[in-house]
């Protein structure tokens, strides 16, 4: 309540970008002090038994996790394990740093609690991530997004998630390949079933190398046909991967309240938040009704609060994420989903 009535207009007076590095760095410094950091705990982190579930082998604190691209360098990963989350999931990050597209690329659709945004893999490259993995905090699950640079090829694909695999992998608990951003230009071609067995047969065989298997994901797009999600699932089974996450960004602009010309000056990118819900909802249910146990769904898009979490749950996902309502809902909404979604059977 105090969220959305007092700090959020508050916030929402800034560029929404500008906005995201300043409060994280003011949790930053939070986190930092022993006080502030047990008040935030406190306020926010909620450890019981009865919330952790097993799964992939990992034993998650809880099924509610931070999605991909919020922490794309993971230089948040204490405050947000403060913040609740049973998981965080760092990146995208590709093998070399880069700036991303020109701002503005992040766009808030109050009406429609959404947001477009076009941030096109900015990151600080693999090194960088790599040195602040090696001060990543242990009772919390953390993956790894992986991606290509903008100006490798995507013949060269490939490499570019090997050399990202390779890096993170002493570091991170499960890795995700994405090939679903809509702001990496041709990187969703890379869904097709020709690439994608290439690169996903190559990440399990790289895998092999180590003695400690960590699992690996595919993250999707929404806006794929069933023809082309019954491919993925052939795909994820023929290459012996061990789960799916349903669903990036969303290039539809379809239901929306906010006016047509205010959407249309904004311009390309990938929309996420409460629009994205029911869109992501159906992939997460037709994967999972079709995956018959042979692997894992996390689910993703939209979610809001505790009925759309259970949604997704109820539709198979054994895992949960949330990116765009943290941003309008505020920090509270996490406790409050972990605590009000029935116990994992
Ligand atoms: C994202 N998302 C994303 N996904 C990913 O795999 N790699 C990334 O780098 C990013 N970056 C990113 C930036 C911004 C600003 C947003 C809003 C989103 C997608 C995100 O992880 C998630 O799949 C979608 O946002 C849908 O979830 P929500 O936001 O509707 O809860």
């Amino acid at each position: 309540m105090l969220y959305r009535s007092l700090i959020r207009p508050l916030l929402f007076l800034f560029p929404t970008e500008r906005v995201h590095y300043m409060t994280m760095n003011a949790l930053n410094v939070l986190q930092g002090f022993p006080p502030t950091r047990w008040i935030l705990r406190g306020l926010f982190s909620t450890r019981k038994a009865e919330d952790a579930k097993e799964v992939f082998g990992l034993e998650f604190p809880n099924r509610v996790g931070l999605a991909a691209g919020f922490d794309k360098d993971a230089r948040y990963m204490h405050a947000l394990r403060s913040l609740g989350f049973g998981f965080i999931e760092v990146g995208t990050v590709t093998p070399r740093p880069q700036a991303g597209n020109p701002k503005p690329r992040l766009f808030r659709l109050k009406k429609d609690e959404a947001l477009i945004n076009r941030m096109g893999f900015n990151n600080r490259g693999l090194e960088a991530m790599v040195e602040n993995l090696k001060k990543r905090p242990k009772d919390v699950i953390i993956g790894g997004n992986i991606g290509k640079n903008k100006d490798t090829s995507n013949e060269q694909a490939v490499e570019d998630y090997v050399t990202c695999f390779h890096g993170l992998h002493p570091h991170v608990d499960y890795f995700v390949v994405n090939v679903s951003s809509p702001n990496t230009p041709g990187l969703r071609k890379l869904q097709e079933k020709g690439p994608l067995l290439e690169i996903l047969n190559r990440m399990y065989r790289e895998a092999g190398q180590y003695e400690v298997q960590r699992p690996i994901l595919l993250k999707i797009a929404p806006d794929l046909t069933d023809t082309q999600v019954d491919d993925i699932v052939e795909i994820v089974v023929e290459s012996g991967i061990d789960g799916v996450i349903a669903t990036n960004t969303t290039i539809s602009r379809d239901g929306l309240q906010t006016p047509v010309t205010a959407i249309d000056s904004i311009g390309n990118g990938g929309l996420s938040g409460r629009p994205l819900n029911q869109r992501a909802t159906e992939v997460v249910r037709y994967l999972s009704d079709r995956a018959e146990g042979r692997f894992k769904v996390i689910g993703v898009g939209g979610i809001h609060d505790v009925r759309t979490a259970q949604e997704k749950l109820d539709a198979g996902a054994a895992l949960i994420q949330v990116y765009s309502a943290f941003i309008f809902e505020g920090p509270a909404l996490i406790s409050r989903i972990i605590r009000g979604i029935r116990t994992a059977p």
